[in-house]
């Protein structure tokens, strides 16, 4: 047992998970609501790539934008950093801290306690949670901040040397470009002068003497794209504790892959890689360990590897671990045999880790495969382009693009290889040549949903409160007119002919969200006035916005209105929508639990089904899954609802969707009755969306297209009740159409179409021979024209329209044998082009090659080069005009 597992097993809350629930406890003894991680993929803000601190969830509620439910929270928050700022994949595995993935312990105010508190509860906490020595602490704070220092004299009574003011952007924390931020304050943990290092702002602060262990931030201010900055409504706080490294203090080590996580992973490491850690290999150990994390979070969140954004730094991440993988002997995918270990040692604190535990395994065997596939060969083209190198010397950018483009390495993962040999990489030229890739990736994530268009409705939101959703039971209702948005500004009336979108304090329009479409339909108001609605989206959360137009007369905003769904739009889309949950089920029972849905669009007439899986459905496949949805729709069972709390749902089998943040209650759909019997419905989902009274209501399920969309994920296209019906019928009208145009019934279609095309088949065949004959001259009719002769030697020439170029080898066989001494050619013209072939007979072709007269041939022709034997070559030419000028040429060549 090593002496972290000792001293974890004597003392529990000093493990990962011990350290974790004392943080959380500490501070909801303390009023602070305890907050389940949100997902890495930042919900309803694109300006992210991943959630890189504890903050980011709340980011609105820090601007003012949203009014927060609690004003105060703790969270242990997922965090990925590696891409855009707070980019630290090349250093991990090198250093003692640094990770891909890790969680951030932090409390939160919005606008509740600031300075003071925050300094005294984080005292708390370190002292007497924790139970470090107060000797052994030190802090900074920001150069101009005299009060917080004045705070840390007064609550943690420290000396004036361990308050260290430091005048960087090291204590200026923000987010990213834009958003919160404030000056900040941060404790570190003095390991002793055993271990080199000095304190912040020394040369030596690098050392690994003084650890920091938690940042405080006094979120004072919003940071503006141009770089200017702006007072927060109300000063707040956001502290962010690394949990990996808390754990390395209370356990003793300083390398966080010492702590009892890692240990435990790396053990299941050396069991699956059959190896044990040595001084040489431990790196390798120490990335997998930490990319593994990375890897099944991000997929467990719902992104899959890609080319492009987030998918793209996925695979990045994974390829490097299975480099790593590589190095450790590994010939098999082997890194998804790891997840189970993962699952147990973090799969409490984030259930969704479990119940994404197929997808994740499955997601990383599959690239794992891809990439092993082309790892050996770029390796070893590396070698290759490396050979004449050393320390100090740069690969060319064009080649690290061509490791990327044709073997998948990521440009890191090429300076990870080359690192150890002192080799650097042209990453200007890089980024040239991968220009183009990045600019469209970027776009994928950029933009959108940020500035002065959202805030508006977060005022919305407000002002009146979430709009009501009345339309699980009614498509009909009254309703008051809140506010009136014109371009996003909010106005008091709108007229005939304009565009606007309406608030209501409720409605029974389903705002588009689960990928099922918005409602459309009309809302009529006193005095005649119509407004049609093209669409309704939810806006900050949960404003509905009635997007269209007014069709006649004016509305002011405190008008009442008569809201009508479009119901027979509305029917449909039930039956698209709960056709889509059968079809995930069926999916399941047909391919496997590693299915998941990573995607879907529910209209009116058509729906797409985008899910984990790789490699195209058979047909056989297919028509099982339609043909188990259809016998699921025929049951006719009645569909039913319940509400209940997420966890709750969870726990009763509901099928929850990667990434998505769920609301305090949740609905729960229960559909069809088990196929081997039993209490359980066939699916339970949780959605928010609309859906048929029984599966009957579905009445018809056809697939009309399966696809590849990215990487080990594919779609499903299909059509449900009068849109099936009429599909199918298309599909027979089709069909009838063939068989009344070969005077035949659709029955018998299929075997005269086999018959037609045997004898097709035949005929072309009698064809060509007949075309060979007259090739050779041998046709029906004449007698065969002889070979000329040319300096004693025999010349069998021929051009033959028609005969095809494949022909002219088994031609020229003929001729050479007719001939027993001499040179054949023959020039094959088809659609214009011409192909020629030369022959020399054995005992010639010492004195003339087939491959010069086949050249020369080809040349007349308008052709380049030719190739061959000396006894038999080939060419072609664009030019099939000039047939006789090749055969001259022949002659020419003879002639010598
Ligand atoms: N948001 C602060 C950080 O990430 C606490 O360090």
């Amino acid at each position: 047992m090593s002496d972290v597992t000792a001293s974890v097993k004597a003392n529990p809350s000093n493990s990962v998970n011990g350290v974790r629930s004392q943080f959380l406890e500490y501070f909801n003894k303390n009023k602070h609501e305890v907050i389940q991680s949100a997902p890495l993929v930042p919900q309803g803000d694109n300006t992210l790539l991943f959630v890189n601190a504890g903050m980011v969830p709340f980011k609105n509620l820090f601007t003012g934008a949203e009014t927060p439910k609690h004003l105060r929270a703790t969270t242990s928050q997922k965090c990925v950093r590696a891409g855009g700022k707070h980019n630290d994949l090349d250093n991990v595995g090198y250093t003692a801290r640094h990770h891909t993935f890790f969680e951030m312990l932090g409390n939160f105010s919005f606008g509740d306690y600031f300075k003071e508190q925050a300094i005294e509860h984080a005292w708390n906490v370190v002292t007497k949670v924790f139970g470090l020595p107060a000797e052994k602490l030190v802090v900074t704070v920001y150069s101009e901040d005299e009060e917080a220092a004045a705070l840390w004299r007064k609550i943690a009574g420290l000396p004036d040397d361990k308050i260290i003011r430091i005048s960087t952007s090291d204590n200026f924390w923000s987010m990213g470009d834009t958003g919160p931020c404030g000056p900040c304050s941060e404790i570190f943990y003095d390991h002793g002068p055993d271990v080199w290092g000095g304190l912040p702002g020394t040369p030596e602060e690098d050392g690994d003497r003084f650890i920091e262990i938690w940042n405080l931030v006094f979120m004072q201010f919003d940071q503006a794209k141009d770089g200017s900055r702006t007072q927060l409504p109300k000063p707040s706080i956001d502290t962010g504790m690394g949990l990996e490294r808390m754990a390395a203090v209370l356990q003793g080590v300083h390398n966080n892959y010492e702590i009892d996580l890692f240990q435990n992973l790396i053990a299941a490491e050396q069991d699956v890689y059959g190896l044990k850690t040595n001084e040489e290999n431990i790196g390798s150990f120490r990335v997998i360990s930490d990319h593994l994390r990375s890897s099944a979070f991000l997929i467990a969140d719902g992104v899959t590897p890609s080319n492009e954004g987030r998918g793209y730094v996925l695979r990045r991440i994974m390829r490097r671990a299975m480099r790593h993988g590589h190095i450790l002997g590994s010939k098999q995918p082997q890194m998804h045999k790891l997840v189970p270990a993962l699952v147990g040692e973090m799969g409490a604190a984030y259930p969704e880790l479990g119940r994404a535990q197929a997808a994740i395994i499955n997601t990383l065997e599959q690239e794992e495969g891809r990439f092993q596939r082309t790892l050996g060969r770029g390796l070893a083209l590396l070698d290759d382009a490396t050979s004449s190198m050393g320390k100090g010397d740069t690969l060319p950018g064009e080649t690290a693009f061509k490791l990327y483009d044709t073997f998948g390495f990521p440009v890191d993962l090429t300076q990870d290889v080359l690192r150890a040999k002192g080799i650097g990489v042209d990453e200007a030229g890089f980024e040239q040549a991968m220009k183009v890739q990045r600019e469209s990736s970027q776009a994928s994530w950029q933009g959108a949903a940020e500035g002065d268009a959202i805030k508006v409705w977060f005022k919305l939101l407000d002002e009146y409160g979430a709009t009501e959703f009345i339309g699980y039971a009614k498509e009909a209702s009254e309703a008051d007119l809140k506010a009136i948005v014109v371009d996003g500004e909010v106005v008091n009336q709108v007229g005939e002919g304009q565009k606007a979108e309406l608030v209501f304090d409720k409605t029974p329009f389903y705002g588009e969200s689960g990928g099922q479409a918005g409602d459309r339909g009309e809302i009529r108001f006193a005095g005649g006035a119509v407004f049609r609605v093209l669409d309704t989206q939810k806006r900050a959360g949960d404003v509905f916005a009635h997007i269209g137009e007014m069709v006649t007369g004016e509305i002011k905003a405190s008008a009442k209105g008569l809201m009508e769904v479009d119901s027979v739009r509305r029917s449909n889309i039930r039956s698209t929508h709960s056709a889509t949950h059968i079809l995930h089920a069926a999916l399941r029972n047909n391919l496997g639990d590693h299915v998941t849905q990573k995607g879907s669009l529910v209209e009116e007439d058509k729906l797409r089904f985008d899910f984990s899986h790789s490699g195209t459905l058979s047909q056989a496949e297919l028509d099982a899954i339609e043909a188990e949805v259809n016998s699921v729709i025929r049951q006719n069972a009645e569909v039913s609802t319940r509400e209940m709390a997420p966890e709750a749902a969870i726990e009763a089998g509901a099928m929850a969707l990667f990434g998505e943040k769920y609301g305090d209650t949740v609905r729960v759909l229960s559909m069809g009755e088990a196929l081997e019997g039993g209490e359980n419905s066939y699916s339970v989902e949780l959605c928010g969306g609309t859906h048929v009274s029984r599966t009957g209501d579905i009445a018809v399920f056809a697939i009309t297209s399966e696809s590849g969309v990215s990487a080990g994920v594919r779609r499903i296209e299909a059509v449900t009740g009068a849109a099936a019906l009429n599909y199918l019928k298309a599909k027979v009208a089709i069909a009838q159409s063939i068989a009344d145009s070969l005077k035949s019934t659709i029955e018998k279609a299929p075997e005269r179409v086999v018959a037609l095309q045997e004898q097709k088949k035949s005929l072309e065949n009698e064809l060509s021979d007949v075309k060979k004959k007259l090739a050779m001259g041998a046709s029906a009719g004449g007698a065969a024209e002889g070979p000329e002769e040319i300096n004693g030697v025999k010349l069998l020439a021929r051009v033959a329209e028609g005969v095809p170029a494949k022909d002219l080898r088994g031609l020229i066989d003929d001729a050479k044998k007719q001939l027993g001494s001499g040179v054949a050619v023959f020039v094959a013209v088809n659609d214009g082009k011409a192909a020629v072939a030369t022959g020399v007979t054995d005992d010639l072709k010492d004195k003339i090659s087939a491959v010069d007269l086949v050249k020369a041939a080809a040349a007349a022709v308008g052709g380049k080069g030719g190739g061959g034997r000396p006894d038999m070559a080939q060419a072609g030419g664009p030019d099939g005009s000039k047939a006789n000028d090749a055969v001259d040429a022949v002659r020419g060549v003879l002639k010598g």
